[in-house]
């Protein structure tokens, strides 16, 4: 089967990939996040074909993506009050909620919990798709699994290549990052995956939210968060995380260029390096490429996953990446940096 990008902005597009869906196939979907591999989130066999498609481990549970907060109902029982406060503020928005899931949904769909992820994106061709496709849409990141999630429809069309028929195409992701995933099955909200709506943006407006930490797990629970367990976004290097000022971590990595460079001469044993630094603390090197000023997250978030799949086609043996502070929207960047890296080096 030849994957094909079709162009969102023609009705028509939507209205095809609407019929692929309702007829129980896969699209590729744009998001404001990252692109997401769709499929009728009621329809058990359909979402099974996601799984498979991706190369998903089967306990990993999918979120719903629905076109109005109301809509809701579809697949929630027992509606809290902190989700009309969180969907007010923040959807359509790159935000995931987890409540108690109705018997209308799938086991498929959450890997037997009897909770539901839900979200309601913001992105217009997404929103149209849900409309026209009169069902809810079940959707995780579009690459094929551990590797970094696709903001380009490029992106899907080279992970799922003969896998989808269709990629509806939206342009570049605004967000660049995935959803914040925040419980609010519990007493107190947590977040169990950090994302587009910071926890700085959830606390002015939840008097209690926590971080879920999977340390804090007993050993008898079961993950909070099952997807969080995995390797994710790995470019096939070894990816070393650096962490400190960004001086410290632009210094330790222009030592190791130097040092490969060195050692390539002298012996002709050298591993091959490459680098993912920021803007303004760059080394002058080909095997750099850039994601934003250290300060500027936004520009981060939006930039790492198509610069993680550039320094994948680089061939280097290891990259070294500079991790940025946790403040904002730089704390989801980090942790995707830390999730892809097989090393960390704390200066
Ligand atoms: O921005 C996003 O969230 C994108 C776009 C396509 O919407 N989707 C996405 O899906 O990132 P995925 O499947 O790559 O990540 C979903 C995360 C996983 O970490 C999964 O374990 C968690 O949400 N999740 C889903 N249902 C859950 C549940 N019932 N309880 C706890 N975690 C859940
Ligand atoms: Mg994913």
């Amino acid at each position: 089967m030849e994957t094909k990008i079709l162009d969102a902005t023609f009705d028509e597009n939507i209205k095809l990939c609407a019929e692929i869906i309702k007829s129980g196939g896969l699209v590729g979907v744009p998001t404001e996040t990252v692109y997401g591999l769709g499929a009728n989130a009621l329809d058990g066999n359909a979402v099974k074909k996601i799984f498979s498609a991706k190369g998903r481990q089967p306990d990993n549970p999918l979120i719903v993506h629905i076109a109005a907060p109301s809509d809701v109902g579809m697949i929630v029982r027992d509606i809290p009050d902190t989700f009309d406060i969180l969907a007010e503020a923040f959807w359509p928005g790159p935000l995931t909620l987890i409540m108690k899931k109705c018997e209308t949904v799938p086991d498929s769909v959450t890997a037997g919990l009897d909770t539901v992820a839900v979200r309601m994106p913001e992105h217009p061709a997404m929103l149209s798709l849900i409309k026209k496709s009169a069902t809810p849409i079940a959707a995780p990141s579009a690459n094929l699994s551990g590797k970094p999630s696709p903001t380009k429809a490029e992106h899907v069309q080279k992970d799922l290549r003969g896998k989808i028929q269709y990629v509806l195409d939206g342009g570049n992701c605004r967000v660049g990052l995935e959803s914040t995933v925040v419980d609010i099955s519990g007493e107190i909200p947590q977040i169990l995956r950090p994302g587009g709506v910071t926890y700085e943006e959830l606390a002015k407006i939840l008097k209690n939210v926590k971080i879920y930490d999977a340390a804090d797990d007993s050993m008898t629970e079961a993950p909070r968060s099952p997807g969080m367990k995995y390797r994710h976004y790995a470019p096939k290097a070894r990816m070393i995380a650096v962490v400190g000022s960004p001086e410290m971590t632009a210094k330790y990595i222009r030592q190791r260029f130097d040092d490969s460079d060195n050692t390539s001469e002298n012996s002709g044993v050298s591993k091959k390096i490459a680098a993912l630094m920021f803007d303004d603390f760059a080394a002058k090197n080909q095997a750099v490429v850039t994601f934003g000023a250290c300060t500027d997250y936004g520009a981060q978030a939006s930039g790492l996953f198509d610069s993680l799949r550039k320094l994948d086609s680089m061939n280097a043996e290891v990259i070294y990446a500079q991790v940025p502070d946790e403040k904002g929207l730089g704390f989801a960047v980090a942790n995707r940096i830390l999730k892809a890296a097989t090393a960390v080096e704390k200066l």
